[in-house]
């Protein structure tokens, strides 16, 4: 009887009809799932790794290169970058230091944190980067992110190639740059962007000297197994001690470039850096770095003293012997000090295991003096010869009149004589006051006038 009814009857194909679609839908959801979870593949990588970097650089150098219509062609795989037509996008300003000392700045478009599509050879993938606002890193203040890659599974192999392409790239820009490291946190961060790299011999220090530091810094670069069999751990600390503006610095940083190693600068006095941040930097410095700590004889004697605002740094002196050379401390590392009074260090610190080689770096001998003046005025024949500021570059004279080769060599002479004659009477010129002088003045005026920089100093003693 029931079953004649229309009513009912049509009640019971509309209940069929939605039980039909729930089964629909719930298929095709779990179809989805499924579909995504056989077919497609994602990476993910967040901002604690440096392929992170190495991954916005690429995406960002993808759209440079589509627009400035460049071969789109790198080895085997074409890129093409849709995702510039993306609405979400940031910007990466990069910062470029010219031969002549000039600067321009560039911005790179990246990719914002939200979805982006690419193309890379014949795969499609999507880039989802995300910004983690809520929990802050702790340590550096930075927001976390992740990028998450996600492409079709059957290309996967896609991934170690695309990531090796980006670290050429990040590389490739490197190459021939000094990275400068200073600590953020706990970690090493690279301070702006990598330098060009000073050339060794522009550095003029007493004969012997810079060859003396250089050998053993490569004689114990190749040591590293000998140290490994005698379970020595396989450190060295360097100490150059001298009067300001003798090249300290600069030869340290010279000396990096020419081996192709990074610097660390380490300052001890800074805020917030205490025993247990120093052991852990210490121990991680990024691979085939120096670490730089300079003015070590301040750090401790500031350390009584308290700043205007009540601030006292918290590095001690036991605790930075402790991390030089402590049980915690790290297995390899070649570490740099400079200072201008060696006097005042604690012979402790300067013992060997924590100092290794000590050299003074003194003011200008008067043959110093002499390469120095050479180096400034004399032919470009190395190439090496430090650019003069303000000159046009290119320019054949470098923005001085040029000076016969034979008149430069008199006048050379002259100014080793000068300085041999005021070094006899006990006056001495830093380096620095020299290149002062040969930035600000031509060949003839600098001889003229060097006289006026020579002041009362003892040399001091080795
Ligand atoms: N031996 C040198 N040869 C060439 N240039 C030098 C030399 N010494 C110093 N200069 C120049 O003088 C400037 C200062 O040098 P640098 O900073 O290396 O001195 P420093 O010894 O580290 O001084 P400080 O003890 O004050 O830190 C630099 O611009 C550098 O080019
Ligand atoms: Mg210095």
């Amino acid at each position: 009887m029931l079953g004649d009814n229309p009513y009912f009857q049509a009640g019971f194909g509309i209940m069929g009809l939605g039980v039909a679609l729930t089964f629909l839908r719930q298929g095709a959801m779990l179809a989805a799932t499924t579909l995504r979870r056989q077919m497609l593949v994602s990476l993910e990588m967040n901002n604690k790794d440096p392929a992170y970097d190495y991954f916005l650089t690429w995406m960002a150098a993808q759209s440079a290169r589509t627009h400035a219509g460049a071969a789109p062609w790198t080895g085997l795989f074409r890129t093409s970058a849709p995702w510039m037509r993306s609405h979400q996008l940031g910007v990466q300003t990069l910062q470029e230091q010219r031969k002549n000392g000039s600067a321009s700045v560039m911005f790179k478009l990246v990719a914002a944190p939200g979805t982006h599509y690419l193309r890379y050879g014949k795969v499609w993938m999507q880039i989802k980067r995300d910004r983690e606002t809520k929990a802050p890193n702790l340590m550096t203040g930075m927001p976390w992110e992740t990028i998450t890659i996600t492409t079709l599974s059957r290309d996967r192999g896609i991934f170690t190639h695309l990531l090796t392409e980006a670290r050429d790239l990040a590389m490739r820009g490197q190459e021939g740059k000094l990275v400068i490291n200073i600590p953020w946190g706990i970690e090493w961060k690279p301070f702006g962007q990598p330098r060009r790299k000073r050339p060794l011999r522009s550095v003029v220090l007493e004969e012997g000297v810079a060859e003396k530091i250089e050998a053993d810094v490569k004689a114990f670069l190749q040591r590293r197994q000998w140290y490994a069999d005698r379970g020595i751990p396989y450190r060295r600390g360097y100490l150059l001690h001298g009067p300001p503006g003798s090249g300290k610095s600069s030869f340290i940083q010279a000396l990096a470039g020419a081996l192709n190693y990074d610097i660390c600068v380490l300052n001890l006095s800074e805020r917030g850096l205490a025993d247990d941040k120093l052991i852990h930097l210490l121990s991680n410095t990024p691979e085939r770095s120096f670490v730089l700590i300079e003015d070590v004889d301040a750090a401790f004697n500031k350390r009584v003293q308290t700043s205007a605002d009540g601030y006292q740094s918290s590095v001690t002196f036991s605790g930075f012997l402790n991390a030089l050379d402590g049980v915690a401390s790290g297995e390899e590392r070649i570490i740099f000090m400079t200072t201008n009074h060696p006097e005042r260090l604690d012979p402790a610190l300067i013992r060997p295991g924590r100092v290794d080689l000590s050299v003074l770096i003194n003011d200008a001998s008067p043959k110093q003096v002499r390469r120095l003046f050479e180096r400034f005025y004399g032919r470009d024949e190395t190439s090496e010869v430090p650019v003069v500021v303000g000159a046009q570059e290119g320019s054949e004279t470098d923005g001085w009149e040029r000076i016969p080769d034979v008149q430069l060599r008199e006048l050379a002479r002259e100014m080793e004589e000068i300085a041999q004659e005021e070094e006899s009477q006990g006056r001495r010129i830093s380096m620095a006051a020299l290149q002062g002088l040969f930035i600000r003045s031509n060949a003839r005026d600098a001889v003229r006038d060097v006289r006026t920089l020579f002041v009362p100093r003892q040399p001091a003693s080795e």
